[in-house]
């Protein structure tokens, strides 16, 4: 089988890619390793940018985006038991983000891949990527127990920080730089109305905790926990116990049934560069940031929108001076993201081996953001995303 593009990968960055490329009439197939109904349940990203909006609705993808995404105006900020409200519009001259959740981004891009795109094929593990430095490099996947191969013109990986693409720069021609952090989030979703109308960021002296939502009918929260937590060991109780006393609104949170529980390391890390010969890596392949400001899904998103430009301007034009320019231009924004999760992570959670002048110094900056409309206007911006 040969094809223009082979995407390794069918997460929202794949997905999206294969749509994108549809549109520009640029042949493409995604190889994803899970079944379809794995993809679409595996609870990750909620806050869409405005420019991940965008894209979605300009390809095609709007629909229930715009029926069902929660747009919200700010978020806030609870600290030394207080709280303080971020303005987006105000600060940002008028930008916003959207609550619209991972899994439903990916149902509507599968609904519109199968409908109308590209081959899509589940259950296809991609084990090696071989000729990226040549013409014509090879992809070779099993499914249903066979070996495949899928030439291509170029391949993307897509396939998340676990993928297999990365590992097919040859030794030496890339370089990752790494941060691992000492603490995880322990995650919970549950079918409890939530009483809070936009995202609540807390630092406390028991650690951060986060308030987000899936639909108005469905909470998901977060609690800073120590690296290698079981899930198992917190009862719904003691989560709930622990959110209130480090939200300290007062008033408790809305209880409810809690539907799924997990845990999450914690990580930030880019390699450089995100292209190497007719390999392109994309997404959480080539960047992780840390999940706070929720950068992971649109930095995502703002890769293969830059790389499907590219590939449509040289098939439109023959030139490759975009393909040329893809990795840096990504790496700008992605080391603008790295350095904000990594700020509102450092700036939120407790380290373990924290001092009381550290804590402080946390006090202070988010005093700083409380006091400042400079230092607010920062983190709008920085969290409503750079224009695409
Ligand atoms: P992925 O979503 O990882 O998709 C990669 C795809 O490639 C997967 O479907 C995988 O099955 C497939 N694949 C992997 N290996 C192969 C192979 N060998 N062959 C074929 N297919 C393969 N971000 C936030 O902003 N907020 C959050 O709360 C948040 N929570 C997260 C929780 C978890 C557990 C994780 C891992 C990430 C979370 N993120 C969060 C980050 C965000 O979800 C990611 O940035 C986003 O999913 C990136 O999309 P992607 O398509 O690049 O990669
Ligand atoms: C969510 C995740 C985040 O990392 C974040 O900063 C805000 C919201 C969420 O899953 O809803």
């Amino acid at each position: 089988m040969h094809t223009t593009v082979g995407i390794i990968g069918g997460g929202p960055s794949g997905l999206l890619l294969a749509r994108l490329l549809h549109q520009a009439g640029i042949a493409s197939v995604v190889l994803e390793s899970r079944e379809r109904a794995y993809v679409e349940q595996r609870q990750r990203a909620g806050i869409l940018e405005q420019s991940t909006v965008d894209a979605l609705r300009a390809c095609g993808a709007g629909k229930r985006l715009d029926a069902e995404g929660l747009v919200h105006d700010g978020i806030e900020l609870r600290f030394a038991g207080r709280g303080h409200r971020v303005d987006f519009p105000g600060l940002t001259g008028g930008r916003r983000v959207t609550v619209y959740a991972q899994t439903e981004v990916v149902k509507d891009l599968i609904a519109l891949q199968l409908a109308e795109g590209g081959p899509l094929h589940f259950e296809s593990e991609v084990h090696t990527v071989e000729g990226i430095d040549g013409e014509r490099p090879v992809i070779r996947y099993t499914h249903e127990g066979r070996e495949q191969t899928l030439t291509c013109d170029y391949v993307v990986g897509c396939d998340g920080f676990h993928g297999v693409s990365r590992h097919a720069v040859p030794d030496g021609a890339a370089i990752t730089y790494e941060r691992v952090y000492p603490y995880s989030w322990l995650g919970i979703l549950a079918d409890a109305a939530p009483d809070y109308d936009e995202l609540i960021y807390a630092h406390s002296d028991r650690g951060f905790a986060l308030a987000s939502m899936r639909s108005p009918q469905v909470s998901r929260l977060y609690l800073q926990v120590p690296n290698g937590t079981d899930p198992a060991s917190w009862s719904d109780e003691r989560i709930w116990d622990e959110l209130d006393h480090r939200f300290a609104r007062g008033t408790p949170l809305v209880r409810g049934p809690v539907t799924q529980k997990s845990v999450l390391p914690m990580r930030s890390s880019v390699t450089e560069p995100m292209r190497f010969g007719r390999l392109f890596l994309a997404g959480d392949a080539a960047h992780i940031v840390p999940p706070t400001g929720a950068k992971g899904l649109n930095l995502a998103a703002a890769d293969v929108v830059v790389l499907a430009r590219a590939l449509a301007h040289r098939h439109a034009t023959g030139s490759p001076e975009l393909l040329d320019a893809y990795s840096d231009t990504c790496l700008r924004r992605v080391w603008r993201a790295e350095h904000f999760s990594y700020f509102m992570t450092t700036t939120l959670h407790t380290d373990p081996d924290q001092s009381p002048f550290e804590t402080r110094l946390q006090l202070s900056q988010l005093e700083r953001i409380a006091s400042s409309p400079h230092a607010e206007a920062e983190l709008a911006e920085n969290y409503c995303g750079l224009a695409l």
